[in-house]
């Protein structure tokens, strides 16, 4: 058991105190981010495009995802370890649990799953059987080629509406934790604040429960050159990566990080 449970991401939502958030593919890391007290390490399936070069997240599997969340644990000891469960892994509500379970055993605590309501019947199965979900809402890189881009989603009001409806539906489906991306600001507010389960953001402005980022992103090391809107390089005027993962953590914590800069209107 880490040192950092649901129990305790619960109680720094009622406390009012930010959640820290990065993605995390290795031990080398995993340590690193520990040592600045990240409380909670993303096994994203982001690791397609950051470390083996894919152009989006679908050619991940889970195996490779395994593998991740096997090298971060060895790493870690204090976070939380969520990891996602990759693209048509959990299609159906069986694989969502045999897919899932190989993930808890490679050494996750928690798995999460990108979509909306249909993603109810999963989570409550998941969640009965001991394995805590968050639900990924949203812009769900995942589902890329039905959004026709990488957008900012919840714009028009019909979009908002659903998404408010279907964040509450998650949390009563036995949802233990939210991670909006890129929605405007206002919407993710409202969202955090009528879930009592913890809400992230990533491009989702400031009033989320915590943060979460892409490692990589926040080094300021991009493949592409290009960055979205909502990072922050951390390494600008650090001495090294040690000093940057402890200045997102004291900005995150100080709601310094996200700027109104970092985040989208309606
Ligand atoms: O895979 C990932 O890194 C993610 C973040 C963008 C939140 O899901």
């Amino acid at each position: 058991m880490p040192a950092i449970t649901l129990t305790t991401l619960q109680g720094l939502k009622q406390k009012g105190e930010k959640i820290t958030m990065l993605t995390c593919y290795d031990a080398t890391f995993a340590h690193a981010c520990n040592e600045a007290g990240v409380e909670v390490l993303l096994v994203g399936d982001s690791l397609g495009m950051v470390l083996q070069g894919h152009d989006s997240t679908l050619p991940v599997t889970t195996a490779e995802m395994a593998y991740h969340v096997a090298c971060v644990k060895r790493g870690n000891s204090d976070a939380l370890i969520l990891a996602d469960l990759p693209f048509m892994a959990y299609a159906t509500t069986e694989q969502a649990m045999t897919n899932s379970a190989l993930l808890m055993q490679a050494g996750a605590h928690m798995v999460k799953v990108e979509g909306a309501l249909w993603l109810a019947d999963s989570i409550r199965l998941l969640a009965e059987r001991g394995i805590p979900v968050c639900a990924h809402m949203g812009l769900t890189p995942q589902s890329v080629n039905i959004l026709g881009g990488y957008k900012v989603q919840g714009r028009n009001e019909n979009q908002a509406r659903q998404m408010r409806a279907d964040a509450i539906s998650l949390e009563q489906a036995g949802a233990a934790m939210l991670l909006l991306e890129c929605v405007p600001s206002e919407l993710a507010e409202e969202i955090s604040h009528a879930v009592k389960i913890p809400v992230i953001g990533i491009g989702a402005g400031s009033a989320t429960d915590g943060q979460v980022l892409v490692l990589h992103d926040m080094l300021g090391l991009s493949i592409t050159g290009r960055v979205p809107k909502f990072v922050k390089n951390f390494m600008t005027g650090q001495p090294n990566i040690q000093a940057a993962l402890s200045a997102y953590v004291a900005e995150v914590k100080a709601a310094t990080f996200p700027g109104i800069e970092h985040g989208f209107s309606a």
